[in-house]
C-alpha cells in the first residue's frame, strides 16, 4: 500500500495564549501542502469536520473562536473558498478581515507579498492566502509569525480543497480504500487535482487520469505517485474507465493559465458529462467537481443522486471550520 511520510509541519506561533489547547497536531501551524498530512491526521480532521456539521445542523453557530480574527487575502478570484472560510470563521464566533479584491488594497500601490503578510498578521490570528504564483504560501510562511493557510498557489496546491474532497468521498461512499478514482479534464493546471492525487496516495486506491494530451498530469507528480506505488493509468478518453469508476472528479479547463488563447480554444469543451454519459457508470458512484463549472457537467446531471458537487461544496465549510479550530487551538 502507498505510504507517505509527511514532513514536519511548521510551527509558526510559539506564543500560546493562556487557556488554549497546545496539544492538537495543527495548533499554530501553517497549512501549505497536503504533504503535511498523514492518514491519522486526516481521520482527526474528518472527525472534527463531522462534529462541525452536527453542530451547525443543531445550533447554527457557536463561540469556539470568539475573539479570533482571520485575514482572508485573495489575489485571485474566489467564490466558494473565500466565502466558506468567511462563513466558517463567523459560525465559530470569530471575525474576518476580507481582502477579496487586492486591487482595492495597497497591493495596487505595489506592496510586496511579504509586507502585506507582515501587516495583516499584526491584526489577525491567521491568514488565508490565495495567490497566482506557485510557492507563494511557502514564501509567506518565511516571513509570518502567524499561521498561513494556502487557499491555492497558482497551479501548485489547494490543500483545504483536497481535504474537503476526500471528506466528501468518505462521507458519500463510506470508505476510501479500494475505490477507483477517475480525474478528468485539466490535470496540468488544475491545482485541486494535484493536491487530491497526493492525498489519495495515502490510501489503497486506483487512479485514472483522463485528459487531452497537452493537459496531462505533470510528469513530476506522476513520478511522485509512482514512487509511492500508486496504481494509476492515463487516457485521453473517459469511456475505457467509466464503468469501473467510483469517483468521477471533473475539472474546469483553467483558461487563465494559458499563454495562447488559441491553445485554450483547442481544448475547451473537451469533455462534457451528460445524463447520457452516466448511463455507462455504476449505480453507486459519485460525480464531483471543485466548481466553478463552465460546461463540463451539463445542468441536467444535477438531479441525478450521483451528482455530489453541491454536497461537496457544502462540506467545504465544515472542513474549513475544522481546520480553523485546529490551527487556532480549539479543536
Ligand atoms: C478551484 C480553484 O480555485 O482551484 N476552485 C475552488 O477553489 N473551488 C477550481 C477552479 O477554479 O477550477
Amino acid at each position: 500500500m502507498a505510504v507517505y511520510r509527511p514532513p514536519e509541519g511548521r510551527v509558526s506561533n510559539p506564543h500560546v495564549p493562556l487557556g488554549e489547547r497546545r496539544d492538537g497536531p495543527f495548533y499554530g501551524k501553517s497549512i501549505i501542502s497536503v504533504r503535511q498530512f498523514s492518514r491519522e491526521d486526516l481521520d482527526y480532521v474528518f472527525g472534527v469536520a463531522r462534529e462541525m456539521r452536527e453542530m451547525v445542523s443543531r445550533i447554527g453557530s457557536f463561540d469556539l473562536l470568539k475573539g479570533k480574527i482571520l485575514a482572508n487575502l485573495f489575489y485571485e478570484p474566489s467564490t466558494r473558498t473565500a466565502s466558506s472560510f468567511y462563513a466558517a470563521m463567523e459560525r465559530l464566533g470569530g471575525s474576518v478581515i476580507p481582502i477579496n479584491e487586492v486591487h482595492y488594497s495597497s497591493v495596487s500601490k505595489g506592496e510586496s507579498l511579504p509586507d502585506t503578510i507582515r501587516t495583516l498578521e499584526c491584526y489577525a490570528d491567521a491568514i488565508v492566502l490565495r495567490h497566482p504564483q506557485v510557492g507563494a504560501a511557502a514564501q509567506a510562511v518565511e516571513v509570518a509569525k502567524k499561521p498561513i493557510i494556502n487557499a491555492g498557489d497558482g497551479v501548485g496546491e489547494h490543500p483545504t480543497q483536497a481535504l474537503l474532497d476526500l471528506f466528501t468521498v468518505s462521507s458519500e461512499l463510506e470508505r476510501v480504500d479500494g475505490l477507483t478514482i477517475t480525474m478528468l479534464g485539466d490535470l496540468k493546471f488544475g491545482r485541486t487535482v494535484h493536491s487530491l492525487a497526493r492525498l489519495l496516495a495515502l490510501y489503497d486506491v486506483r487512479i485514472n487520469f483522463v485528459s487531452p494530451d497537452i493537459l496531462r498530469m505533470p510528469r513530476e507528480l506522476v513520478a511522485e505517485l509512482e514512487a509511492h506505488e500508486v496504481t494509476l493509468t492515463e487516457h485521453d478518453r473517459l469511456e475505457p474507465v467509466l464503468a469501473e469508476t467510483d469517483v468521477l472528479y471533473v475539472t474546469r479547463v483553467q483558461k487563465e493559465r494559458f499563454e495562447d488563447p488559441a491553445v485554450y480554444e483547442s481544448v475547451r469543451g473537451c469533455y462534457v458529462i451528460t445524463p447520457e454519459t452516466l448511463r455507462g457508470a455504476k449505480e453507486r458512484m459519485i460525480v464531483m467537481h471543485p466548481l466553478p463549472r463552465v460546461g463540463e457537467i451539463a445542468m441536467a446531471v444535477d438531479d441525478d443522486p450521483r451528482a455530489a458537487y453541491f454536497r461537496q461544496m457544502e462540506n467545504g465549510m465544515y472542513v474549513r471550520m475544522a481546520v480553523l479550530a485546529m490551527v487556532l487551538g480549539k479543536a
